[in-house]
């Protein structure tokens, strides 16, 4: 049986249901899903609906056949083991992070603090407040520098360490992401990272990155609405369950359980509560296919349509503003302030006297999607840096140079 299609062929037909005058460039918060993907969920829905890991009848055969192969495919999209390493399915990248750390056995893995950074999704940031608060542990932000990069001299030993691989405000990639995990790894920590942006557009910064646990969201990938964790096998043992349900356990008795994450074959229940959205989780797998596929003529457009929106920003505005504090970015003399150092897909701005809330209305008035606000980054742009709020431009491989250029001549009208 063919599982899943080896190429796309037919890259542009695969959002044929998208009116071009739709200019969707928010999808940083959630992509759109290309018809390979809708289709393996419709397929799921109308071919062999059925439970997953539980059912005799050839239905479910399919299905387990199938989301099985999609844990494969997780792993070989990351280049990461299968010996060392297993993929559980949760709601989204924020679920999967709560869950490590509100069952992460402090004591036993014997951490003294957690470490997070500065620019930091809420998901991550507010969830290691809550685990320093419940544990009694110091909390340390550390500052990343305008590369993405963190200073291993940041790290202290025994640390459990929660950063992101990308960054939802303008992109920027943790670029010593393999030597900030070996550096805690040799200081006797751990290290968690929050992949929500990498995995669809930067994931080449993910591939062998040997961390302990690596949280991502599906919607952010082109697939369905789903959460995904890859787990380091060795890291379990400092994982105190108690999120519990059905699933997860072989055997129970009146007051005890045999958890089935005891075999070993079986680690992934360990996360895996309830009834699982396999639909969802067979169309990830058809999403990464699809992403192993993306032409190089449609990725060397999207770097194109980056370069092009950056380059407007170079020419009428100030860009790197991201760690420029207040009185810098109000002495450059440009009403237009980019916070990228360089083009990505994820690029934020304000305009000097213009509420970025009023200019999203605007461009929606035009077709044009953008995000507006904070991106559930508040305590970085928001307290710690005093930015306005900001507009966001999110690119995604469905964006063509004519989308572009409308969004750049909107821009041109309200400068
Ligand atoms: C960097 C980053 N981390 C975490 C999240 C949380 O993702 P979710 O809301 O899918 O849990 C997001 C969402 O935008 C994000 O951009």
């Amino acid at each position: 049986m063919k599982l899943f299609k080896k190429e796309n062929k037919d890259f542009k037909n695969d959002f044929s249901y998208l009116d071009e005058k739709n200019i969707y460039l928010d999808s940083a918060c959630q992509s759109l899903r290309p018809e390979p993907v809708i289709s393996a969920l419709e397929k799921y829905y109308k071919e062999f609906n059925s439970c997953g890991e539980r059912v005799k009848y050839k239905w479910g055969k399919i299905t387990d056949e199938k989301v099985n192969l999609t844990r494969e495919k997780v792993l070989d999209y990351l280049k990461l083991k299968k010996k060392d390493y297993f993929v559980s399915f949760t709601l989204n990248t924020t679920y999967g992070l709560n869950l490590i750390l509100s069952q992460f056995d402090v004591k036993k893995a014997k951490i003294k603090e957690i470490i997070t950074s500065n620019i930091e999704h809420n998901s991550p940031f507010l969830s290691s407040i809550t685990f320093a608060k419940k544990n009694n542990l110091k909390r340390k932000v550390i500052s990343r520098n305008s590369d993405g990069s963190i200073n291993l001299n940041d790290i202290n030993k025994n640390s459990l360490v929660v950063l992101n691989a990308t960054s939802n405000i303008d992109g920027r990639t943790l670029k010593n992401i393999k030597e900030a995990i070996k550096d805690v790894h040799k200081k006797g920590g751990f290290i968690i990272i929050d992949a929500a942006q990498a995995m669809a557009h930067s994931k080449e910064i993910l591939e062998k990155a040997e961390a302990d646990a690596i949280c991502f969201s599906a919607h952010k990938m082109y697939a369905p609405s789903l959460g995904g964790m890859v787990i380091r096998k060795d890291f379990v043992k400092y994982i105190d369950t108690s999120f519990i349900g059905g699933g997860m356990v072989d055997d129970v008795d009146l007051e005890t359980y045999l958890l089935s994450s005891e075999n070993k074959e079986h680690l992934y229940t360990k996360f895996e509560s309830g009834l699982q959205a396999w639909g969802e989780i067979i169309a990830l797998g058809e999403a990464i296919s699809w992403l192993e596929n993306i032409p190089k003529t449609t990725k060397e457009t999207m770097l194109k349509n980056e370069k092009k929106i950056f380059e407007f920003f170079e020419k009428h505005g100030t860009t790197g503003e991201i760690d420029k504090n207040i009185e810098d970015r109000r002495s450059h003399k440009t009403k237009l302030h980019l916070l990228n150092y360089e083009p990505t897909s994820t690029m934020s701005f304000y305009v000097d006297g213009l509420d970025s809330h009023l200019l999203g209305e605007a461009l929606a008035g035009e077709g044009i999607m953008v995000r507006t606000g904070y991106f559930c980054v508040h305590y970085y742009l928001d307290h710690e840096m005093h930015f306005p709020p900001l507009v966001r431009i999110s690119l995604s491989y469905q964006n063509t140079p004519e989308q572009i250029d409308k969004l750049l001549q909107e821009l041109e009208k309200v400068l």
